[in-house]
């Protein structure tokens, strides 16, 4: 028996946490993936609930769980909220409390979602860029922090970059294993030209590579660079390994790439312990309050990332490709939510609605596994 937490959040979370939650069923149904599940509050939901956007009790679940599945948290309504007690922080504490210092965000262009890209097809046709994000420590976490009143009456804002050694060898470390399962090419990104944090990481990054990955094609890049280049010729690009701010904002970028912020899943894995690693998967995404409610967001982006849960944490990789495979045949009978359809021509293309986009991956996982069977 495998126990994960589902983690609706807010905003559009918990509509689309439910056509996840349905396909988690369809495989314990057909495939005894036995796959129990509970779920909690994180985020704005639980802030107002209980004071805090991430309860202990919320937060013991989750640490007792073999997988987490989150939505979104966030939105407009605890913009006045302290920092400390905002949607966010539920977010970055479970980070830091499962220690997920591992954060994997593919962008992967979907061949039937190509011209949904603002990119020309033939820069970004057949994509498939890994980028492993640092996720609990740098600036996000360093300390001192905060914003202080000056004697002449200024305020002054820090924040700290700080990264040591171990943090960078692990991190480092995810992204070779993983380039050696795909490409073999690492790219790690810094900015070595003004930072001290980013000279160790080069030196760090570069030092395991000679000890332990030679066989890995490692290349550094300066991260203004990197966001340069995602745009020039993404193509180039395998696994690219680079820390927790840098990382925000280049996966962000990448997700544009494939033109569709709703596609795309993303894990973040801590250390294995006793043959057990902490892990939390959740759609790179936000909560969109503004179209929260409607039954119009793209469900594909939570449901892939059930797809990582099953490979990453429960070793289930048949059933992670059946599932991939049955989001890109929705996907090439032009079946669309609102967020893909094509904008102009509409090219055949028919709108679900998030709840009918569940059904219809349902519909394919079904017969994908009838076909299978004869
Ligand atoms: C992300 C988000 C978060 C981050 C926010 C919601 C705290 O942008 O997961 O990329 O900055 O890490
Ligand atoms: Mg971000």
């Amino acid at each position: 028996m495998k126990n994960i937490v589902l983690l609706p959040g807010d905003g559009l979370g918990p509509e689309v946490m439910a056509q996840a939650a349905r396909v988690i069923g369809w495989f314990n149904d057909n495939f005894d993936a036995n796959i129990q599940t509970t779920e909690g509050d994180i985020g704005g939901g639980s802030y107002d609930k209980h004071g805090t956007p991430l309860s202990d009790d919320t937060l013991e679940k989750c640490r007792k769980a073999d997988a987490v599945l989150l939505g979104a948290v966030g939105g407009p309504k605890w913009d006045k909220v302290d920092y400390a007690l905002r949607p966010e922080a539920g977010l970055l504490k479970l980070r830091k409390e499962l220690d997920l210092f591992a954060n994997l965000r593919p962008a992967k262009v979907f061949d039937a979602l190509i011209d949904a890209s603002t990119l020309k097809p033939e820069v970004v046709k057949g994509l498939d860029i890994l980028i492993v994000r640092e996720l609990t420590g740098g600036v996000y976490f360093g300390e001192p922090r905060g914003i202080e009143k000056l004697p002449n009456g200024e305020r002054r804002g820090v924040n700290t970059q700080v990264y040591t050694t171990h943090e960078i060898v692990r991190v480092a470390r995810v992204a070779f294993e993983l380039a050696k399962l795909r490409g073999n090419k690492v790219c790690s990104c810094e900015k070595a030209n003004v930072m001290e944090s980013g000279k160790l990481w080069r030196e760090e990054v570069t030092a395991l590579h000679a000890a332990e990955y030679k066989d890995v094609a490692l290349s550094h890049m300066y991260a203004d660079n990197c966001a340069m280049q995602l745009l020039r010729n993404p193509a180039q690009f395998d696994v690219i390994v680079t820390d927790n701010l840098f990382g925000d904002i280049l996966s962000d970028e990448a997700s544009m790439l494939t033109g569709s912020l709703g596609m795309l899943p993303s894990a973040s894995l801590g250390a294995e312990k006793n043959g057990k690693r902490a892990a939390v998967y959740e759609p790179i995404h936000g909560s969109a309050p503004d179209i929260a409610g409607k039954n119009i967001a793209n469900p594909l982006a939570t449901i892939l990332s059930a797809a990582m849960m099953f490979r990453y944490s429960f070793n289930l990789s048949k059933e992670a490709d059946l599932l991939e495979a049955a989001v890109e045949s929705v996907l090439a009978k032009n079946l669309r939510t609102a967020d893909i359809m094509p904008t102009k021509d509409k090219g055949g293309c028919k709108q679900l609605s998030t709840s009918d986009m569940g059904a219809a991956v349902i519909a394919e996982l079904e017969s994908l596994k009838a076909a299978k069977a004869a």
